[in-house]
């Protein structure tokens, strides 16, 4: 297992440029099942969870070849139904298969992703979307078993506790495009990711309308025809250099990104005093002037992402003054906290949030990456500590950052990667590396 060194101290300084979206990547990927013919997917990140889910859409009977950035997927041989736990537990995205599946072969039985590591992640709004468009679902030995033997259109709710569901949307919409009649889901996630679902599907032939807003139309179609589709910029990759910046007070331009999209970021960094200039597809951060500690909640969007809400409280940690972070999506989700007291954070949990009374001195030291984005806070923290700081459990950053190492030192940070001697030896089988280079058996999220 690997972990990464980062030196401390650095100001980054620079340019960077933002690959495709994980979460329209891992969505698209899944949807291509839908038809039997070619799909070239473009700008597809090289992450461990786009892997994952190639070996997912490979155990179904597709072929998938990567390709300079893109991803070309034939799906005429699909033939199985089936998608196993050992896959599924991987990455809980894997579950964007259960909508596909069930369109076109009116049958499915995908595992159910399990417990996380971000507080209680259920599946009910999925299932309750396709039961409204005629499936027929039931709970068995760890799999949800699914089967219809013509889906109809419906009018669908899909607002839970936490805003609505963005891979739930997914399932309901792409399920619907193949369904007898119309199909209205209200409380639709408005992510772009979603949208940008829905913008594949229709060059494929589908009928989808009100993408982006919360009550999404879909007119059934009786199938889908080969098409190609570019991903849109990943605005948390985006989101986390210009964290990163502000952290270490840099000054930083992030190219080939969509800043319309990620408002809500801009804003709380300019609340916090960051000064922003943005253009089409480029935000150019400077963080030279002093900064303010702020309140903020991660919402649904076009709220602040949750996935950025561990990276927000590493830059507010380094700014004087209490802090109030709120994640009202997962309110669960702080398993960070702990190891950024570890590395000099005043933080205390509240419920819901966490309080931060930062500007005090972060120091580097050994610190464990729990999630995803919690890592990105950690390398974030590490920036901006004094001295060495390792971080232990990179394959989480793996999942959703490609790159991240030669980015942060191309904006002149000193961050290599090295064998972690402590946590590759005397390991159990259970958490010893796969064939894919995924560390544990853990369910991998967000
Ligand atoms: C997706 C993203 C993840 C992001 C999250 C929230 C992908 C692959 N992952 O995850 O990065 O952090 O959106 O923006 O796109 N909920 C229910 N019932 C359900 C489903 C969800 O109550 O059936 C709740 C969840 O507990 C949570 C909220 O709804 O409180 C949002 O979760 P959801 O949007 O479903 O997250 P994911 O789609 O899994």
């Amino acid at each position: 297992m690997d972990m990464l060194v980062v030196q401390g101290g650095c100001t980054l300084r620079g340019d960077v440029y933002v690959d495709g979206a994980k979460n329209a990547a891992l969505p698209i990927m899944a949807a291509s099942i839908l038809l039997a013919g070619d799909v070239r997917i473009k700008r597809v990140p090289d992450l461990v969870d786009v892997q994952t889910m190639s070996l997912l859409l490979q155990s179904l009977g597709a072929k998938v070849t990567r390709s300079e950035g893109s991803l070309d997927i034939d799906t005429r041989d699909v033939a199985s139904q089936h998608a196993d736990y050992e896959l599924v537990r991987r990455m809980r995205a894997s579950v964007c298969v259960l909508g596909p599946l069930i369109a076109r072969f009116g049958r499915a039985s995908v595992s159910l992703p399990g417990g996380c590591n971000i507080g209680h992640r259920p599946i009910d709004l999925h299932l309750k979307g396709l039961a409204a468009l005629g499936a027929d679902l039931r709970i068995e030995r760890g799999y949800v078993i699914a089967e219809a033997s013509q889906l109809r259109g419906a009018d669908v709710f899909l607002g839970g506790p936490g805003g609505s569901t963005v891979t739930g949307t997914c399932n309901v919409m792409t399920a619907a495009c193949l369904a007898k009649g119309r199909t209205i889901i209200r409380a639709a996630a408005s992510e772009p990711e979603v949208a940008d679902l829905g913008r594949f599907l229709n060059d494929a032939g589908a009928r989808i309308s009100g993408l982006g807003t919360s009550t999404v139309e879909i007119t059934g179609v009786e199938g889908l025809t080969s098409v190609t589709h570019t991903v849109i910029p990943d605005r948390i990759e985006a989101a986390t250099f210009a964290i990163a910046a502000a952290a270490t007070r840099g000054e930083i331009s992030i190219h080939d990104v969509r800043p319309g999209q990620m408002t809500s970021v801009i804003e709380a960094l300019r609340a916090i005093g960051v000064a922003i200039h943005v253009t089409d597809d480029r935000i150019d951060i400077s963080a030279s002037g002093p900064l303010r500690s702020v309140e903020l909640a991660a919402l649904p969007f076009p709220g602040i992402p949750t996935d950025t809400q561990a990276q927000f409280m590493a830059l507010l940690a380094t700014v004087a003054g209490i802090s109030v972070v709120t994640d009202r999506v997962f309110p669960d989700r702080f398993m960070h906290a702990s190891e950024l007291v570890r590395m000099g954070a005043a933080v205390r949990r509240e419920g819901a949030s966490v309080v931060i009374d930062g500007g005090g001195r972060l120091t580097g030291t050994s610190v464990m990456a729990s999630d995803l984005r919690a890592s990105a806070a950690l390398v974030i923290a590490a920036l901006a500590a004094d001295g060495e700081s390792q971080i232990r459990r990179i394959y989480h950053l793996d999942r959703g950052y490609a790159r991240l190492e030669q980015k942060l030192n191309g904006l002149g940070a000193d961050v290599f990667r090295r064998p972690d001697v402590a946590t590759s030896t005397k390991r159990p089988h259970y958490l010893q590396e796969d064939s894919i280079g995924n560390k544990e058996s853990e369910v991998h999220l967000d």
